[in-house]
């Protein structure tokens, strides 16, 4: 487990989705609607669906608004202040086909061939924090995966023609650290999430460490000429 990513989401839980609306001027909404959708396209049903490092819920949200009775949703985080508000968020809401499991995406608590669709969003940066980590976390989604069962990666990316890259990592650049800290009141975590948007990895490459943790087939479909990218890898 990553105890500085952990001790960082405990100083930014309150003002997480607001600042992630900011930044993204609310295009984060529409493509994890985008990725729900696709998860729910590829499973067979009934089925149980895992969202991983869900923070705050919305993708477990989005979920269970597309699935129909009875699938069952599971959502999974180690930081127990972001569950806690994905709970309050999801019993207001009246939901009740959304489970929480505290847990590790690094050492899952789930058997083998358990889940029929897994979804992660804006998390797969934190992952790679540690050199192996991320690799270790793929095999672990595919590892709990049923065979034929797909994992859905929503996560920011970079854009393929440089000139927009650059005007990407700008953007980034001027406004995730000072909008971030103005509203959370923490410095280094949005210090650090700036940094970790412009080094990741760019679609292909991600696609490469996808097939490297045993996923068969893997496919990818960018948002805003690259910027964020979704990957579907099933096993
Ligand atoms: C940027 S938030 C994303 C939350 C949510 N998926 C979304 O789309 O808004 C990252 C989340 O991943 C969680 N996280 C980071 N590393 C983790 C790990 N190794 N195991 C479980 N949760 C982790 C954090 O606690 C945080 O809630």
């Amino acid at each position: 487990m990553n105890k500085g990513i952990q001790r960082f989401y405990t100083r930014i839980w309150g003002s997480y989705e607001l600042i992630n609306s900011i930044l993204t001027l609310g295009m984060d909404a529409r493509w994890r609607k985008k990725a729900a959708a696709s998860a729910v396209k590829s499973s067979r049903e009934p089925g149980l669906f895992l969202d991983i490092c869900s923070g705050t819920g919305q993708t477990a949200i989005d979920l269970s608004r597309r699935l129909p009775y009875p699938n069952r949703i599971i959502a999974a985080d180690f930081s127990p202040q972001m569950l806690t508000q994905a709970a309050a968020k999801i019993h207001e809401k009246g939901i009740a086909t959304i489970s929480f499991t505290l847990a590790d995406a690094l050492l899952l608590p789930f058997a083998d061939n358990s889940f029929d669709a897994i979804t992660i969003s804006f998390a797969t940066r934190n992952l790679d924090a540690k050199q192996g980590h991320l690799l270790q976390a793929f095999r672990e989604f595919h590892r709990v995966l049923k065979p034929g069962g797909c994992f859905f990666n929503l996560e920011t990316s970079q854009p393929r023609l440089k000139i927009i890259r650059w005007f990407f990592h700008l953007y980034v650049k001027l406004t995730v650290k000072p909008i971030g800290w103005l509203i959370s009141g923490s410095e280094s975590s949005y210090a650090y999430l700036s940094s970790s948007i412009r080094s990741f990895y760019p679609a292909p490459e991600l696609e490469s460490i996808l097939y490297e943790a045993g996923f068969k087939t893997v496919a990818y479909q960018r948002f805003l000429f690259g910027a964020a990218a979704v990957h579907q890898a099933c096993k």
